[in-house]
């Protein structure tokens, strides 16, 4: 068994916690406090994140499409690889180590998704980018943690509460999609979605991309009007 190697690690700013990236032959962690936030091997819900959004807005021009956050870049390649050339796409992502840990380490993971000119990338809170523009997302594709039962980091409850889901029902353009990555279903958060105007469904998908493994939800929630399908 090859053992694991430390690349780096990182304060996590406001928290104690530090972040480590480790390395074993060709698989890469990302760990905090003893829990592993993620893993190369598994990605497949991660990709379908972006793939079920576009799919619902489909066949119609995207825009503009919000990513909150980068962690290993592979729901940020999946959009890119669905993404018209005119689409632009920009990344908010909490933690500055994550963004170079990508530059430097993990980039090829996901074929260097940052270097592709459609993308931008932000050092920030994602929350306070939605909260920045009203009708200007065509998507926001959000895993920023374990969803909405199950949060890691406390202050990304806002996201999720009443008022996170009116003001990300507001900054997207008509029809838009917002997507939401979780570790399991949560019918209270469909309800939730539903009292903020939402057209929403929990989607139930397989960690891998080899449809095997445990199953995650996405939501893929529509603000109704013109631009997305809406079932
Ligand atoms: C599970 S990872 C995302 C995985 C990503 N979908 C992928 O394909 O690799 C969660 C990421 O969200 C970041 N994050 C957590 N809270 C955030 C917030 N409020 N705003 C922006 N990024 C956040 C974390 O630092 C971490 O990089």
């Amino acid at each position: 068994m090859i053992p694991w190697e430390e690349i780096d690690r990182a304060k996590v700013p406001g928290q104690e916690s530090e972040l480590i990236l480790r390395k074993r032959g060709g698989e890469f962690s990302i760990r905090t406090g003893g829990t592993e936030l993620m893993n190369s091997r598994i990605h497949g819900s991660e990709e379908a994140l972006a793939g079920l959004a576009l799919k619902r807005i489909h066949p119609k021009p995207v825009q503009n499409i919000l990513v909150g956050g980068l962690g290993m870049g592979y729901t940020l390649a999946e959009t890119l690889k669905l993404s018209q050339p005119e689409t632009r796409v920009l990344v908010a992502e909490l933690i500055p180590a994550v963004i170079s840990w990508n530059r430097d380490h993990i980039g090829h993971l996901a074929g260097m998704p940052l270097d592709d000119p459609r993308v931008r990338v932000e050092p920030s809170d994602v929350a306070a980018i939605i909260n920045r523009q009203k009708a200007l997302w065509d998507i926001i594709l959000l895993d920023v943690d374990n969803g909405p039962a199950g949060l890691t980091r406390k202050t990304n409850n806002r996201l999720y509460s009443d008022t996170g889901l009116k003001t990300a029902f507001k900054a997207l353009t008509p029809g838009g999609v917002l997507a939401i990555w979780s570790a399991g279903d949560d019918p209270a958060f469909t309800r939730s979605l539903a009292r903020c105007g939402f057209r929403a469904e929990p989607v139930s998908v397989r960690a891998t991309s080899s449809g095997k493994g445990s199953r995650h939800t996405i939501w893929v929630a529509v603000k109704p009007g013109s631009k997305g399908k809406s079932s």
